[in-house]
This record gives structure tokens, sequence and C-alpha cells, in this order.
């Protein structure tokens, strides 16, 4: 199955300027814990967002030797660079050409860098993307076994995980399940659209910055750490179970098993990481105080108000938003109801009033 994404030596290169954005997603069946490779322990289900994007451009001086730059938001970023660097040596036999040349990869983020919102998703679909447009130049008329979107999945996954799940909108799916047709732990695909209900299709993702700052556990670590957590096993079942549940619950539109599933799904991720040793809590007072604000909300007025959280102390809010046809009038006060509660109650546990307001229409 690899093999179609190995590049071939037909190719010739020339210096070129490609740009790219890409969405960064929020996952509701979690990704947490993977094998050598990115393969992922296993599979996870995400929504790509609309407005939380990384833009990039990269220039590519063909006469130089092989070195990466990077700017982000105009600052140069050596470390960056670095990580770069050794994932384009990673990703040599996919693109053959890519070990030449300079490159100089500028890129900003429509989001707030301390948001906790997932740059390294966004940021590795832009890059990726920017790779398959300059292969397309330097390729001489090559056979195709994939679609450059595919591969330009198939190449996110390699620099992070969750990013080739940015490589397409809606709702999309990683690593095999027999739930959907064509699943891949080596690349991301769409959730078939007809299979899912109107009121998941328009929906919105708010996300409350409660605590600004480095997170306390890289990525890497953290997945890492499933390698000697005890429940890992248990976990990794239940998430493919979970794929099971959800099918059902997107095609019916079950809006109170939705909020069940999502909501299980995120304090899973962070029992995991509190059963780990070293033990993680990335949660912080105000986390628990919003989380305990909306439970009380839902239980007093039964309105779609729920959340998802990625490792980190901030909270994804999400409810359908009004412009469901289907749903219209009853919705739309509904929808009010729970924005104003939103800004009234739950603002003021952030740090400094940040909210990032996302959402997801397909
Ligand atoms: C909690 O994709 O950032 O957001 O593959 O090591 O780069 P690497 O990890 P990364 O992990 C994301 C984990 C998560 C859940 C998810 O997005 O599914």
């Amino acid at each position: 199955m690899e093999n179609q994404f190995l590049g071939n030596n037909n190719f010739k290169v020339s210096s070129q300027t490609v740009s790219a954005s890409c969405p960064s997603n929020i996952a509701l069946i979690k990704y947490w814990g993977k094998y050598e490779n990115q393969i992922p322990a296993n599979p996870s289900i995400s929504y790509t967002l609309n407005n939380c994007r990384t833009n990039t451009e990269m220039e590519f001086l063909a006469n130089e030797p092989f070195s990466v730059q990077t700017f982000l938001a105009g600052t140069e970023e050596p470390k960056f660079a670095e990580k770069i660097e050794k994932y384009f040596k990673n990703i040599e036999k996919y693109l053959p050409w890519i070990i030449q040349g300079k490159y100089i990869i500028r890129t900003e983020n429509t989001f707030p860098h301390s948001s906790g919102i997932a740059s390294s998703a966004s940021g590795f679909g832009a890059i990726a993307k920017c790779l398959m447009e300059l292969n397309s130049k330097f390729s001489n008329g090559n056979q195709k076994t994939v679609t450059d979107n595919q591969k330009a999945s198939f190449l996110a996954r390699l620099g992070s995980g969750s990013a080739c799940r940015s490589l397409y909108s809606g709702l999309v799916v990683w690593g095999e399940t027999p739930v959907v047709e064509g699943s891949s732990d080596l690349f991301a695909v769409k959730y078939p659209n007809e299979e899912i209900h109107p009121i998941f299709k328009n929906f919105n993702d708010w996300v409350l910055l409660i605590h600004e700052g480095e997170k306390s556990v890289s990525s890497t670590v953290g997945h890492g750490l499933m390698n000697t957590n005890p429940y890992a096993e248990r976990r990794f079942q239940e998430a493919r179970d979970n794929f099971f549940v959800l099918k059902d619950i997107l095609k019916t539109g079950d809006l109170q098993k939705f909020m069940t599933l999502v909501e299980h799904e995120a304090l899973t991720l962070h029992a995991m990481m509190m059963m780990s040793e070293p033990a993680f809590i990335l949660m912080k007072t105000g986390t628990l105080e919003v989380i305990n604000k909306i439970w009380k909300f839902r239980e007093e007025t039964g309105l779609p108000l729920f959340f998802t959280l990625d490792a980190g102390a901030n909270v994804h809010l999400l409810f359908p938003s009004a412009d469901v046809n289907s749903h219209a009038e009853p919705l739309e006060a509904s929808v009010e109801k729970i924005k104003s509660f939103i800004e009234k109650e739950l603002l003021q546990h952030t740090q400094n009033g940040g909210v990032v307001k996302d959402e997801m229409i397909f």
C-alpha cells in the first residue's frame, strides 16, 4: 500500500515560489497513541475548521545547497527550520527531488499562537500542500496512482499525525475502521457526506482560551506515554467501538448521544494522561469550572451546548449553528441563548477574555 506513494526519479527542479492555506481540525474521536512511522493506535475522526488556518509561502531556490529557513509571522524560527529539515529528509523516498535547493518558508496562523489550537495540524497540512504543488511542477508526466491531495495527506501525517485530517473539509477519518470504506492508517479520508444528518453539517466551535502559553506535555511525549499505560489497549478498543456508535448517531442526527460520546472522548483523553507514568493534569481550574457550568446549563435548559478538549486546558465549545434549514426556527432562539450564556458565564474563566470563534459548514 505504501509503495503507491513512492516518488519516481523522472523529475527536473527549477526555482519556484508556491503557497497554500490549510485549516486546523478538532477531533471528536481522539488519536492518542501511535506506533512506528506514525501509524495510529486507533482510528480518529475530526471536524475540519473554517477560520483557524495556516497560510504558507514556500520559496524554492534550485541552485543552492539543501537548507531550510523558516519565518513565523515575519520572525525567523531556527528551531522550526531544524524540524522541517529533518522532516524533509524523512520523506525523501516519496519526493526524490526534495533534498536539494534552499527552502525559505514563510508561515502565519490566523489564530493566536498561544491558543492551543493545533498549529502543527494546519502547519504540516500547508507544508504538504506546498510540496505537492512543487512536485507537480517538477515531475515529468508521471503516471499517478494516487491523487495529489491523498499524497499531501500521507505526507502531512509523517509531519504530525492529526495534520493528515486537515487536507479534507467536513468530517474526516484517519485510521483503518470497518465503519468507513477506504479508511487507512496511512492517510485520511472524508466521512461520506450523505451519511451525515444536516444538524451536524453546520456547527460552531468556540475555543475558550483558559490558559495561554506553552503546553506542559508535547504531543510526541503524550503519545509515548501510552506505550506504558496499563489502560492503553482498552482505550484503543473503545475508540474503535465508538466508530460504530458514532456512525449511527451521524446518520440519525441524535444530538444527545453525540454530546455524550464527544465529551466522553475528551475526558478519556485527559484520564489517560492522568493515568500515565509520569502523570499529567492538563486541565486548569477554569477548565473544570467551565465543564461544570456547561453540565448545569444543559440540565436546566436542555440546550445542546457541549465541549471537547485537546491535549491542553482550553475548552472547545460545540453547538449547532442557527442556519440549519430543517431546524431553523426553534434552533435559532436556542443558539442565541447559548451564545449569551457563553458571553455572560463562561468568558470569565478565560485568562484574558480570549475566545476564538470558528465554525464548520459543509
Ligand atoms: C490530542 O497530531 O499533534 O489533538 O502525531 O505526534 O504530531 P503527533 O501528534 P498530534 O496529536 C494530536 C492529539 C490530539 C487528538 C487528535 O487530534 O486526534
